[in-house]
Protein backbone atom coordinates (compact mmCIF):
# COMPACT_ATOMS: atom_id res chain seq x y z
CA UNK A 1 0.00 0.00 0.00
CA UNK A 2 3.06 2.72 0.98
CA UNK A 3 4.51 2.20 -2.12
CA UNK A 4 1.82 4.19 -4.15
CA UNK A 5 2.11 7.08 -2.17
CA UNK A 6 3.43 10.02 -4.01
CA UNK A 7 6.28 11.76 -2.15
CA UNK A 8 6.31 15.37 -0.92
CA UNK A 9 9.52 17.27 -0.54
CA UNK A 10 8.13 19.72 1.40
CA UNK A 11 7.79 17.21 4.34
CA UNK A 12 10.83 16.42 4.27
CA UNK A 13 11.94 17.85 7.94
CA UNK A 14 8.83 18.67 9.43
CA UNK A 15 7.74 18.23 12.55
CA UNK A 16 4.64 16.25 13.04
CA UNK A 17 2.74 15.37 15.63
CA UNK A 18 -0.16 12.38 15.50
CA UNK A 19 -2.89 12.04 18.37
CA UNK A 20 -3.47 8.07 18.59
CA UNK A 21 -1.25 7.01 15.99
CA UNK A 22 -0.18 3.63 17.63
CA UNK A 23 -3.11 1.22 15.69
CA UNK A 24 -5.31 1.89 12.96
CA UNK A 25 -5.53 4.94 10.65
CA UNK A 26 -2.70 6.78 13.18
CA UNK A 27 -0.11 3.99 12.48
CA UNK A 28 -0.23 4.71 8.64
CA UNK A 29 -0.24 8.46 9.03
CA UNK A 30 2.96 7.91 11.72
CA UNK A 31 4.42 5.65 8.74
CA UNK A 32 3.30 7.55 5.80
CA UNK A 33 5.14 10.89 7.36
CA UNK A 34 8.40 8.97 8.91
CA UNK A 35 8.93 7.35 4.99
CA UNK A 36 8.24 11.00 3.45
CA UNK A 37 11.66 11.62 5.56
CA UNK A 38 9.43 13.79 8.32
CA UNK A 39 10.15 13.62 12.03
CA UNK A 40 6.97 12.42 13.60
CA UNK A 41 5.97 12.19 17.54
CA UNK A 42 3.33 10.10 18.14
CA UNK A 43 1.09 9.81 21.64
CA UNK A 44 -1.15 6.71 22.49
CA UNK A 45 -2.52 4.91 25.23
CA UNK A 46 -1.66 1.72 23.71
CA UNK A 47 2.09 1.43 24.91
CA UNK A 48 3.32 -1.64 23.86
CA UNK A 49 2.00 -1.25 19.98
CA UNK A 50 3.27 2.32 20.47
CA UNK A 51 6.95 0.91 20.98
CA UNK A 52 6.46 -1.90 18.55
CA UNK A 53 5.68 0.76 15.40
CA UNK A 54 8.51 2.93 16.68
CA UNK A 55 10.68 -0.31 16.38
CA UNK A 56 8.85 -1.62 12.85
CA UNK A 57 9.91 1.85 11.36
CA UNK A 58 13.53 1.83 12.89
CA UNK A 59 14.32 -1.38 10.75
CA UNK A 60 13.06 0.59 7.44
CA UNK A 61 16.24 2.27 8.31
CA UNK A 62 14.43 5.68 8.18
CA UNK A 63 14.67 8.05 11.70
CA UNK A 64 12.43 6.24 14.00
CA UNK A 65 9.10 8.37 15.33
CA UNK A 66 9.23 9.53 18.94
CA UNK A 67 6.52 7.84 20.35
CA UNK A 68 5.29 8.91 24.31
CA UNK A 69 2.49 7.58 26.21
CA UNK A 70 -0.39 9.67 27.09
CA UNK A 71 -4.16 9.26 27.77
CA UNK A 72 -5.74 12.40 25.88
CA UNK A 73 -8.68 11.87 28.36
CA UNK A 74 -5.96 14.30 30.71
CA UNK A 75 -4.89 17.62 29.19
CA UNK A 76 -2.26 18.19 31.33
CA UNK A 77 -0.84 14.69 29.96
CA UNK A 78 -1.30 16.54 26.28
CA UNK A 79 0.47 19.03 27.64
CA UNK A 80 3.30 17.32 28.87
CA UNK A 81 4.03 14.88 26.02
CA UNK A 82 3.55 18.28 23.35
CA UNK A 83 5.78 20.27 25.02
CA UNK A 84 8.23 17.23 25.35
CA UNK A 85 7.59 16.92 21.42
CA UNK A 86 8.87 20.44 21.06
CA UNK A 87 11.77 20.31 23.49
CA UNK A 88 12.83 17.24 21.70
CA UNK A 89 12.03 17.87 18.20
CA UNK A 90 11.20 21.48 17.67
CA UNK A 91 7.99 23.47 16.76
CA UNK A 92 5.18 21.30 16.02
CA UNK A 93 4.55 21.86 12.42
CA UNK A 94 1.78 19.58 11.54
CA UNK A 95 -0.98 18.43 14.10
CA UNK A 96 -3.12 15.62 13.27
CA UNK A 97 -5.58 15.54 15.96
CA UNK A 98 -5.85 11.61 14.80
CA UNK A 99 -7.60 9.52 18.01
CA UNK A 100 -11.06 8.68 19.02
CA UNK A 101 -13.22 5.60 20.39
CA UNK A 102 -16.18 4.67 18.47
CA UNK A 103 -17.65 2.66 21.34
CA UNK A 104 -21.48 1.60 20.48
CA UNK A 105 -23.90 3.33 22.69
CA UNK A 106 -27.52 3.98 22.95
CA UNK A 107 -29.76 6.81 23.17
CA UNK A 108 -31.58 5.06 25.79
CA UNK A 109 -28.78 4.25 28.02
CA UNK A 110 -25.64 6.58 27.87
CA UNK A 111 -25.55 8.63 30.96
CA UNK A 112 -23.79 12.28 31.60
CA UNK A 113 -20.68 10.47 33.02
CA UNK A 114 -20.51 8.29 29.35
CA UNK A 115 -20.99 11.83 27.92
CA UNK A 116 -18.18 13.54 29.08
CA UNK A 117 -16.30 10.98 29.03
CA UNK A 118 -16.47 10.28 25.08
CA UNK A 119 -16.63 13.82 24.43
CA UNK A 120 -13.84 14.19 26.58
CA UNK A 121 -11.65 11.97 24.11
CA UNK A 122 -13.41 12.27 20.47
CA UNK A 123 -13.51 16.67 20.94
CA UNK A 124 -11.74 18.08 23.74
CA UNK A 125 -8.03 17.24 23.31
CA UNK A 126 -8.30 18.36 19.90
CA UNK A 127 -8.96 21.90 20.48
CA UNK A 128 -6.68 21.94 22.88
CA UNK A 129 -4.06 20.54 20.70
CA UNK A 130 -4.69 23.25 18.41
CA UNK A 131 -4.02 25.99 21.09
CA UNK A 132 -1.32 23.96 21.72
CA UNK A 133 0.44 24.76 18.88
CA UNK A 134 -0.97 27.73 17.97
CA UNK A 135 1.78 30.30 19.17
CA UNK A 136 4.69 29.10 17.49
CA UNK A 137 2.72 28.18 14.09
CA UNK A 138 1.68 31.92 14.31
CA UNK A 139 5.88 33.15 14.90
CA UNK A 140 6.36 31.02 12.32
CA UNK A 141 3.65 32.64 10.20
CA UNK A 142 3.27 29.03 8.77
CA UNK A 143 1.64 25.42 9.57
CA UNK A 144 -1.15 23.10 9.26
CA UNK A 145 -3.98 20.76 11.21
CA UNK A 146 -5.44 18.37 10.43
CA UNK A 147 -8.71 16.75 12.35
CA UNK A 148 -10.57 13.47 11.74
CA UNK A 149 -13.61 13.19 11.41
CA UNK A 150 -16.15 10.77 9.91
CA UNK A 151 -19.01 10.56 7.73
CA UNK A 152 -21.14 8.93 10.32
CA UNK A 153 -23.00 12.18 10.98
CA UNK A 154 -23.64 12.75 7.23
CA UNK A 155 -25.09 9.24 6.55
CA UNK A 156 -27.03 9.28 10.03
CA UNK A 157 -25.05 5.93 10.91
CA UNK A 158 -27.04 4.62 14.49
CA UNK A 159 -25.27 3.22 17.06
CA UNK A 160 -23.39 6.29 18.67
CA UNK A 161 -24.65 9.13 19.02
CA UNK A 162 -22.82 10.95 21.31
CA UNK A 163 -19.84 9.56 19.13
CA UNK A 164 -21.34 11.41 16.14
CA UNK A 165 -21.82 14.39 17.67
CA UNK A 166 -18.48 14.84 18.53
CA UNK A 167 -17.43 14.00 14.71
CA UNK A 168 -19.63 16.70 13.51
CA UNK A 169 -18.30 19.08 16.33
CA UNK A 170 -14.71 18.15 14.57
CA UNK A 171 -15.70 20.17 11.42
CA UNK A 172 -17.07 23.34 13.24
CA UNK A 173 -14.01 23.08 15.06
CA UNK A 174 -12.02 23.12 11.83
CA UNK A 175 -13.97 26.17 10.54
CA UNK A 176 -14.75 27.93 13.85
CA UNK A 177 -10.61 28.33 14.10
CA UNK A 178 -9.93 28.71 10.27
CA UNK A 179 -10.43 32.89 9.92
CA UNK A 180 -8.28 33.05 12.88
CA UNK A 181 -5.89 31.24 12.04
CA UNK A 182 -5.24 31.79 7.74
CA UNK A 183 -4.93 35.38 9.12
CA UNK A 184 -1.62 33.83 10.60
CA UNK A 185 -0.96 31.19 7.28
CA UNK A 186 -2.27 28.35 9.40
CA UNK A 187 -4.18 25.97 7.56
CA UNK A 188 -6.63 23.73 9.30
CA UNK A 189 -9.01 21.18 7.73
CA UNK A 190 -10.72 18.14 8.47
CA UNK A 191 -10.10 15.22 6.51
CA UNK A 192 -13.23 12.53 7.14
CA UNK A 193 -13.10 9.09 6.12
CA UNK A 194 -15.62 6.24 4.91
CA UNK A 195 -15.45 2.76 6.58
CA UNK A 196 -11.96 2.10 6.63
CA UNK A 197 -10.54 -1.60 7.74
CA UNK A 198 -7.96 -1.02 10.48
CA UNK A 199 -7.78 -3.85 13.09
CA UNK A 200 -10.39 -3.14 15.37
CA UNK A 201 -12.98 -2.32 12.69
CA UNK A 202 -12.00 -6.02 11.07
CA UNK A 203 -12.21 -7.07 14.63
CA UNK A 204 -15.10 -5.92 16.53
CA UNK A 205 -17.45 -4.74 13.68
CA UNK A 206 -17.11 -5.85 10.06
CA UNK A 207 -18.78 -9.20 10.00
CA UNK A 208 -20.85 -10.63 6.78
CA UNK A 209 -23.64 -7.90 7.28
CA UNK A 210 -21.31 -4.73 7.34
CA UNK A 211 -19.15 -6.72 3.98
CA UNK A 212 -23.03 -6.21 2.50
CA UNK A 213 -23.58 -2.94 3.65
CA UNK A 214 -20.21 -1.57 2.57
CA UNK A 215 -20.73 -3.53 -1.12
CA UNK A 216 -24.43 -1.34 -1.47
CA UNK A 217 -23.50 2.11 -0.62
CA UNK A 218 -19.88 2.52 -1.69
CA UNK A 219 -19.59 3.32 -5.13
CA UNK A 220 -16.19 2.27 -5.72
CA UNK A 221 -15.78 -1.74 -5.37
CA UNK A 222 -13.46 -2.42 -2.76
CA UNK A 223 -12.90 -1.67 0.51
CA UNK A 224 -11.01 1.57 2.23
CA UNK A 225 -7.81 1.17 4.25
CA UNK A 226 -5.80 3.16 6.54
CA UNK A 227 -3.63 4.63 3.52
CA UNK A 228 -6.26 5.84 1.58
CA UNK A 229 -6.75 8.45 4.23
CA UNK A 230 -3.43 8.72 5.11
CA UNK A 231 -2.85 9.64 1.11
CA UNK A 232 -5.27 12.68 2.02
CA UNK A 233 -3.72 13.86 5.17
CA UNK A 234 -0.32 13.88 3.33
CA UNK A 235 -1.29 15.79 0.09
CA UNK A 236 -3.40 18.52 2.63
CA UNK A 237 -0.18 18.78 5.16
CA UNK A 238 2.58 19.26 2.35
CA UNK A 239 2.73 22.50 0.09
CA UNK A 240 0.96 20.87 -2.64
CA UNK A 241 -2.44 21.40 -0.30
CA UNK A 242 -1.33 25.31 0.05
CA UNK A 243 -4.77 26.98 -0.55
CA UNK A 244 -6.31 24.30 1.44
CA UNK A 245 -8.39 25.10 4.13
CA UNK A 246 -11.53 24.94 6.62
CA UNK A 247 -13.08 22.88 4.59
CA UNK A 248 -13.96 18.57 4.52
CA UNK A 249 -12.48 16.15 2.58
CA UNK A 250 -14.20 12.63 2.13
CA UNK A 251 -12.44 9.74 1.57
CA UNK A 252 -15.51 7.37 1.60
CA UNK A 253 -15.29 5.40 -1.78
CA UNK A 254 -18.69 7.75 -2.37
CA UNK A 255 -20.53 6.66 0.54
CA UNK A 256 -21.87 9.71 1.73
N1 LIG B 1 -11.78 3.23 10.96
C1 LIG B 1 -12.83 3.82 10.44
O1 LIG B 1 -13.62 3.19 9.75
C2 LIG B 1 -13.07 5.30 10.64
C3 LIG B 1 -14.17 5.86 9.99
C4 LIG B 1 -14.43 7.21 10.13
C5 LIG B 1 -13.60 7.99 10.91
N2 LIG B 1 -12.54 7.43 11.54
C6 LIG B 1 -11.72 8.32 12.37
O2 LIG B 1 -10.35 8.15 12.06
C7 LIG B 1 -9.57 8.30 13.24
C8 LIG B 1 -8.75 7.05 13.46
O3 LIG B 1 -9.67 5.96 13.56
P1 LIG B 1 -9.20 4.46 13.73
O4 LIG B 1 -10.28 3.63 13.17
O5 LIG B 1 -7.82 4.26 13.29
O6 LIG B 1 -9.28 4.32 15.34
P2 LIG B 1 -8.68 3.17 16.25
O7 LIG B 1 -9.64 3.01 17.38
O8 LIG B 1 -8.36 1.96 15.45
O9 LIG B 1 -7.34 3.85 16.76
C9 LIG B 1 -7.40 4.98 17.55
C10 LIG B 1 -6.10 5.13 18.31
O10 LIG B 1 -6.33 6.09 19.34
C11 LIG B 1 -5.83 5.53 20.56
N3 LIG B 1 -6.58 6.06 21.70
C12 LIG B 1 -7.83 5.71 22.08
N4 LIG B 1 -8.14 6.33 23.23
C13 LIG B 1 -7.05 7.08 23.58
C14 LIG B 1 -6.76 7.94 24.67
N5 LIG B 1 -7.63 8.14 25.67
N6 LIG B 1 -5.56 8.54 24.70
C15 LIG B 1 -4.64 8.31 23.72
N7 LIG B 1 -4.86 7.51 22.67
C16 LIG B 1 -6.05 6.89 22.61
C17 LIG B 1 -6.02 4.04 20.43
O11 LIG B 1 -5.19 3.31 21.32
C18 LIG B 1 -5.67 3.82 18.98
O12 LIG B 1 -4.29 3.60 18.80
C19 LIG B 1 -10.56 8.59 14.37
O13 LIG B 1 -10.67 9.98 14.55
C20 LIG B 1 -11.86 8.01 13.85
O14 LIG B 1 -12.99 8.64 14.43
C21 LIG B 1 -12.27 6.09 11.43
Amino acid sequence: MATRLASYPSLRDKCVFVTGGATGIGAELVSAFARQGARVAFVDVAQAAGEELVRRLACEGGAPPLFLGCDLGDLAALAGAMDAVAAQLGAIEVLVNNAANDQRHTLAQLQPDDWDRLLALNLRPMFFACQAVAPAMRRHGAGVIVNLSSICWHIKSAGYPAYASAKAAVHGLTRGLARELGADGIRIVTVSPGWVMTERQLALWVDAAAVEEIRRSQCLRGRLNPADVAAMVLFLAADDGAMCTAQEYIVDAGWS
